[in-house]
């Protein structure tokens, strides 16, 4: 099994095991703790055909790509990641409620879903798993339906618009949010 860690400082582990569900002390180096934190990303439907679905609006690269790229990008951070593509609303709902039993947080570029779906909402708020939401284009240049995000409100922070860089931006932002969390 492949093992990423973070430091975290003695004062603040307590309160951060508190706040982070599943992370795990790995071992006690002088005024530092190393814990694993996990990672889950999300993508919603019609992201499986990135890299030739409107390239114009969403560039040329493929999903693999980019689940290669956030893998290179937490090795780099030192967090584990793992993620999960699915056309279907209800395979995301399921997703998430089992995701705080394993993950402390959550990337999600809900697409579509973004601007229908109460169901991924309320699995969010419901479990209360910290989230950033990510979109590659600028949903709110785009059409006047695209600017309504039922994601948004139950988010800890958004990214849309740096194209797959999105994810990147929304990686360090929630890992800073979840050591943070609880200063
Ligand atoms: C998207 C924006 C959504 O409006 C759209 O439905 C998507 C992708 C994005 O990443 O820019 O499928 O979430």
């Amino acid at each position: 099994m492949h093992f990423a860690f973070s430091f975290i400082d003695k004062r603040a582990y307590i309160r951060f095991l508190d706040s982070t569900r599943n992370s795990k002390v790995i071992s006690f180096q002088g005024d530092k703790i190393l814990v694993d934190m996990k990672i889950l990303v999300i993508h919603g439907p019609n992201l499986n055909l990135l890299g030739m679905r409107e390239p114009e609006i969403y560039g040329k690269t493929t999903l693999e790509e980019i689940n290669s790229l956030i893998r290179k990008e937490a090795k780099a951070l030192r967090v584990q990641v793992e993620s999960f593509q699915s056309n279907s609303e209800g395979e995301i709902v399921n997703k998430i409620q089992d995701a705080t039993k394993k993950y402390d947080g959550l990337i999600i570029n809900p697409a579509a879903y973004t601007h229908t779906s109460v169901a991924i909402r309320d699995a969010i708020s419901s479990t209360g798993i910290p989230t950033v939401e990510v979109h590659i284009s600028n949903v709110y240049r785009r059409e006047e339906f695209r600017q309504k995000s039922f994601i948004s409100p139950v988010a800890s922070g958004v990214i849309s618009g740096f194209g797959v860089y999105s994810y990147i931006l929304g990686l360090r932002g929630l890992i800073r949010h979840l050591k943070n969390k609880e200063k």
